[in-house]
């Protein structure tokens, strides 16, 4: 009875968060941007926001944040502190979990590092509506599992040949070895709206021919000088000019994000996104 009666409470315990991978492939496309102003966008419709800055070669979002960082999740690794203590608050109440810098990887973890990650996530006292997970570039391990693991991925993608062609290899990649088959699209830094449809029309032309996966556009986001001027300011654009254009197109992305559907199983669960980050 008392097995069951705990059983049903870690149940009723076990948070539904929803998990977007934001990718692409290419670095420069603006990953970063999408996933901060997105977050901030949620967290300024009242969302609760949780960033995990999964780019380990570049200490990516703080320094595009302006914000401090002393511990990272390496340091939850090692047992010195807990989830709890890394995690840093952004704009709009956002949280962001800085990842490990250097070259540790997570998906090299000890089978005690490993158990030690899933324990730290299910004990973390604050609960989440999203998790917005900025992803590195290139199509390493890292990449890979992080992306395989979310329940939405965005590919972020610009008109530039090198974009598409990587975005292409990501999406091969993912659907052949990883069954990942349903990918989200923004379309940024184009000059129009036309610009941004035919973008996507290019991408839908070589997946159609040749791979067997869903594509949709979620976003189109202008090219916007002040997207530049925030990252000088170490700000993002929906913050520092909440009615410039490509801050507009963020809001529309967040707002969609947010109507897009938790699964109801074990895969809306931040543990299960974890154990499954973490599968080999
Ligand atoms: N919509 C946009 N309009 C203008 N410049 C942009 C836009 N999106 C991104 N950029 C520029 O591209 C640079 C790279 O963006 P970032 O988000 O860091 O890319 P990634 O994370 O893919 O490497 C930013 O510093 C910014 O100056
Ligand atoms: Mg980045």
């Amino acid at each position: 009875m008392i097995d069951q009666a705990s059983g049903l409470r870690k149940m009723q315990n076990l948070q539904q968060v929803k998990v977007v991978a934001v990718s692409g492939g290419k670095g420069g496309v603006g990953k970063t941007n999408t996933s901060l102003n997105t977050a901030i966008a949620l967290g300024q419709q009242g969302k609760r926001v949780l960033v995990l800055d999964a780019d380990l070669g570049l200490a990516n979002v703080d320094v595009m944040l302006g914000l401090r960082v002393k511990r990272n999740l390496s340091h939850v690794l090692s047992g010195e502190c807990e989830l709890d203590d890394i995690i840093i608050e952004g704009p709009a109440g956002i949280k962001i979990i800085p990842a490990t810098s250097g070259s540790q990887s997570m998906v090299d973890l000890t089978p005690s590092e490993h158990a030690g990650l899933i324990r730290a996530f299910s004990e973390m006292r604050t609960q989440f509506d999203v998790l917005i997970v900025d992803t590195a570039a290139g199509i390493s391990d890292m990449v890979l599992s992080f992306t395989r693991a979310a329940q939405d991925v965005i590919l972020v993608v610009c008109d530039e040949p090198t974009s598409i062609t990587d975005c292409y290899a990501l999406m091969k990649l993912l659907s052949r070895d990883h069954g990942v088959f349903k990918f989200k699209v923004v379309a940024n830094m184009v000059r129009t709206p036309r610009e941004g449809q035919q973008l996507f029309a290019k991408l839908t032309k070589v997946t159609d021919r040749f791979l067997d996966v869903a594509i949709e556009l979620v976003g189109v986001i202008p090219f916007d000088e002040n997207v530049r001027k925030s990252v000088r300011k170490q700000q993002v654009i929906v913050e520092a000019y909440p009615q410039s254009p490509a801050s507009l197109a963020y809001m529309d992305l967040a707002t969609k994000v947010s109507q897009w559907p938790i699964p109801k199983q074990a895969s809306g669960h931040l543990e299960f996104f974890i154990e499954q980050l973490l599968a080999n």
